[in-house]
C-alpha cells in the first residue's frame, strides 16, 4: 500500500505518513472529542498504528486527524475525524474529507461507513446518507 500519500494547500499538509503523527496532538484531540474522551493512550497508539490515519499539519504543527480502517478492497470506516478547534470553519474539515475519498488505496470500495453525532451535513456533502436498511444491520457495543 502507498505510504506517501500528501497533499498541500497554503501552509498545511494532508500525509499519511505514520511517523509525521503527533501522538500527544492526537491523545489532545481524542480528549476533546464526546465518543473517544476516555479512550487509554496506548489503544490509541494501536489504533493509529492498525489503520490508516490522515493527519493535517500546519507546517509542522498537528491539527487535524482522520482515521480510516481498512481492507483496501471492499470496505472502510471512517472515524476519528477531528479539526483543532482553533482552525474550523476554514474549509479544512472538507479538504481532509475530500484527501480521503481520493486516496489512491480507496478507490473502488463497496461501502464506507461512518457514525457521528451531529455532522450529517459534512459527510452528506460527500455522498454519505443514513443507513437504507438499518434493521440489517446489528453492532455488539462494549461502550
Ligand atoms: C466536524 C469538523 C471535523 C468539521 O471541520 P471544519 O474544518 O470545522 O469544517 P469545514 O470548515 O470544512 O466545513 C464543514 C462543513 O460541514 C458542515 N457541518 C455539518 N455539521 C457540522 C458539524 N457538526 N460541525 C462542523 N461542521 C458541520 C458545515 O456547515 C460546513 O459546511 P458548509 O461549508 O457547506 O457550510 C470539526 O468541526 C470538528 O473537529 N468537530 C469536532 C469533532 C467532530 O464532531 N468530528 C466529527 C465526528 S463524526
Amino acid at each position: 500500500m502507498l505510504n506517501s500519500f500528501e497533499v498541500k494547500r497554503d501552509t498545511f499538509t494532508i500525509s499519511t505518513d505514520p511517523s509525521r503523527l503527533d501522538l500527544d496532538a492526537i491523545c489532545g484531540f481524542l480528549a476533546r472529542a464526546y465518543w473517544a474522551s476516555d479512550r487509554p493512550r496506548d489503544r490509541i497508539e494501536r489504533s493509529l498504528a492498525n489503520s490508516l490515519a490522515f493527519g493535517l499539519y500546519d507546517g509542522t504543527k498537528q491539527i487535524g486527524l482522520a482515521r480510516v480502517v481498512t481492507d483496501y478492497a471492499t470496505f472502510a470506516w471512517l472515524c476519528d475525524v477531528f479539526i483543532d478547534e482553533a482552525y474550523r470553519g476554514r474549509d479544512l474539515g472538507k479538504w481532509l474529507m475530500d484527501s480521503v475519498l481520493s486516496h489512491p488505496d480507496l478507490q473502488g470500495l463497496r461501502r464506507w461507513l461512518l457514525a457521528t453525532r451531529d455532522a450529517q451535513l459534512l459527510y452528506s456533502q460527500f455522498g454519505f446518507e443514513p443507513l437504507k436498511n438499518p434493521e440489517r444491520w446489528m453492532q455488539k457495543y462494549n461502550g
